[in-house]
């Protein structure tokens, strides 16, 4: 199978061609003819959170995306409501409480708003199911069929990290909004003159913060029971301040459309941003996204002008020689990226351009990533020093540090 027989039907529906997926999310060919456990991509993040009704408004107002589909007591669910929203290829799905005895209510109520599932698109769910069995994971769904006027898809559900789940979804019979029991929802929202189309295209990774001792553990759960093959490797004093340190290793799908670092705290002097997720978060978790930009100079602009924000970079960064020397020519005069706190990391393949947002909840928890990349398929090793500087003056802030 070639990658451009991959495209999912969200990409096609994007308008998204293979080279510009290549750029965006570093996409590259494979044989899943030899692949245990076939991914195509990304088919949602599901979050639960405390308002899921205004929550979508912010998520299509500060960030751009499009509203396309809902489920909720109108449509025959009385458990909850769920907002579906999309930017380019990617769809969040926003659920909240209705029933207060809904099992969604105790979720929230451990873990504040947050990833509660990262659901992948496959082809063939009961091979996945079988080979994961087999692998001894814990197999949450089985394998069934869901159908609607709209056609069937097919559906399981593995636990990953803490409670988060995968849940596996075969919709090449489907064409739906999204899922059945689910309409389709537009908005009256207007986004402001000369907002981008979208804020982000695609999305890159997402990382998974385990606790202390346990990165091997799920680094292995990816490449035994999923398939994934590792990629870059971050271990031990390379990402570490005076203070605090923590240990990463990234795995990714035959594809690398799905990339997941995952991270665990590092013994440090005080507390490091591993552990105030981890304690906050009430367990292991979906830390950051990082959401794939071909203009992250216009995205940042748009995501400031909505009031999102971000951390802040030092203006040292920047005026350091050795980082002036190691990134070379980029795209944009560094006084622009200065101007925004953007980070720069280049490799032997080339560059990426980066930005972290501040949590987007009440809790320190969960955060977004803004990612522009030029070739490089790293996740910005050399500014992870810059990025953990930064994150620990908004942890001393805080209180937590
Ligand atoms: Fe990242």
């Amino acid at each position: 199978m070639t990658i451009e027989d991959t495209l999912t039907s969200q990409e096609r529906l994007a308008e998204l061609d293979l080279p510009q997926l290549q750029q965006l999310v570093g996409l590259v060919d494979y044989d899943s003819g030899t692949d245990p456990f076939p991914v195509t991509g990304w088919d949602a993040v599901v979050w639960a959170v405390g308002n899921a009704t205004q929550t979508a408004h912010y998520f299509q107002s500060a960030f751009g995306m499009e509203l396309i589909a809902y489920s909720g007591p109108e449509t025959g669910n009385r458990d909850h409501v769920s907002y579906v929203l999309r930017s380019g290829a990617i769809r969040f799905v926003f659920q909240g409480v209705v029933d207060p005895a809904s099992p969604l209510a105790e979720a929230h109520r451990r873990h504040g708003d947050g990833v509660v599932d990262i659901a992948l698109e496959v082809p063939d769910v009961d091979r996945c199911i079988a080979h994961a069995r087999a692998q001894g994971a814990t197999v949450l769904e089985e394998p069934h069929d869901i159908t609607d006027e709209h056609g069937t898809v097919r559906v399981a559900a593995v636990a990953a990290y803490g409670d988060t789940r995968h849940t596996l979804v075969d919709r090449s019979q489907y064409e739906g909004p999204y899922l059945p029991g689910y309409v389709t929802r537009s908005s009256s929202y207007a986004k402001r003159p000369g907002a981008p189309r979208r804020v982000f295209q695609a999305l890159d990774h997402v990382v998974g913060n385990v606790e202390l001792g346990k990165m091997d553990e799920w680094v292995d759960f990816y490449n035994r029971v999923m398939g994934f093959t590792n990629m870059a490797e971050f271990v031990g004093d390379d990402i570490a301040t005076e203070y605090s340190a923590l240990m990463s290793k990234v795995v990714a799908n035959g594809n690398h459309r799905v990339k997941f670092p995952l991270n665990e705290p590092a013994p440090g002097k005080k507390k490091s941003q591993i552990d105030e997720f981890l304690e906050f978060y009430q367990g292991p978790g979906a830390q950051h996204l990082a959401l794939a930009t071909n203009d992250i100079i216009a995205s940042v602009d748009a995501l400031v002008e909505e009031g999102v924000q971000f951390l802040a970079t030092p203006d040292s960064y920047y005026e350091d020689p050795e980082l002036r020397a190691r990134i070379g020519k980029v795209r944009v005069p560094v006084e622009e990226l200065q101007k925004r706190g953007i980070l720069v990391d280049r490799d032997e393949d080339g560059y990426l351009l980066q930005i972290f947002t501040k949590p987007l909840g009440d809790r320190p928890t969960v955060f977004f990533e803004l990612i522009e990349r030029h070739g490089s398929l790293g996740f910005g090793k050399g500014n992870f020093q810059a990025l953990f500087e930064a994150i620990e003056r908004e942890q001393a802030r805080r209180g937590n540090f």
